[in-house]
């Protein structure tokens, strides 16, 4: 199966990529699944379900979010109306909206996706290797599922090459998440889990994480705060990372990152360009 993960959607600019993008990435590629992270997609802060439906149009067949899902309380509500609409798993008992789903891919295959959130240098939360191996364990990977994608919104890598580690083997994609900067460092894992500890920003690179600089750059300069974030409106990149099934196992046979647009220097998956 072919997967596509598209990281933290920033604002605007963020939005336009995939819109302008995405489709022609499913149709050229044959993608089979594509999960958006569409946490900072209003304005850098929050979903709103029209935003959801766009992104849902574009060709997401899921969108996860993180710590910011809530900003836009309307999410609070839609989220109850779209099972393909997923919150951190390891929130309390009775948050709403659901952390997981098993969706049908077009290749008429079973994806579990599921999102979790990191408890290092963020808010405190319930223990997210609890709360993804109960996942893990009610649609296992190979027999209930062909596809595993978990979505790790964590601030530390070290967490995020532990979820990776912690889910190996019983994973097709543990990406990280939140940081919104790409790391290099995509693989496969000893137990065939396609590994990257962050997808990076769908969003303007020129920038502090997505935000138009000058605000941040003050604030840290001078301890002042002049006025609120604004999302940066330059050309975005469409950051994220595609990975190859084995159709019996589900478990990574390639994987590669994707950077579509903007100044980003530009990468392709190989294995989406060569010839079966
Ligand atoms: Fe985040």
């Amino acid at each position: 199966m072919r997967l596509l993960f598209v990281g933290d959607v920033v604002g605007r600019a963020g939005r336009m990529v995939v819109q302008e993008t995405l489709p022609g990435l499913i149709a050229d590629y044959a993608l089979d699944f594509v999960v958006v992270n569409g946490e900072n997609a209003a304005g850098g802060f929050g979903i709103t379900e029209e935003i959801f439906m766009d992104l849902l149009d574009a060709g997401a067949d899921a969108v996860t979010t993180g710590n910011h899902v809530w900003d836009q309380r309307e999410a609070l509500v839609f989220c109850a109306r779209h099972d393909n609409f997923l919150r951190p798993l390891n929130y309390p008992a009775g948050t709403p909206g659901k952390g997981a789903g098993l969706f049908t891919a077009r290749n008429g295959g079973r994806v579990l996706v599921m999102n979790a959130m990191g408890r290092v240098f963020m808010n405190p939360m319930d223990d997210p290797f609890q709360a993804v191996q109960r996942e893990l364990d009610a649609a296992p990977l190979g027999s209930v599922s062909d596809a595993v994608m978990i979505d790790f919104h964590a601030e530390a890598t070290s967490e995020k090459q532990i979820m990776g580690h912690f889910a190996d083997g019983q994973a097709s994609l543990v990406v990280g998440t939140h940081t919104h900067a790409p790391t290099a460092d995509h693989q496969i894992l000893d137990g065939g889990t396609a590994f990257m500890t962050d997808a990076g920003m769908t969003g303007d690179y020129n920038s502090i994480i997505g935000m138009e600089a000058s605000e941040p750059l003050q604030r840290m300069t001078s301890a002042i705060s002049a006025g609120r974030f604004q999302p940066a409106l330059g050309a975005a990149t469409l950051s994220g990372v595609a990975v190859l099934t084995d159709d019996s196992t589900g478990l990574a046979l390639r994987v590669e990152p994707v950077r579509l647009g903007g100044r980003l220097q530009e990468h392709i998956p190989a294995f989406w360009i060569e010839q079966d």
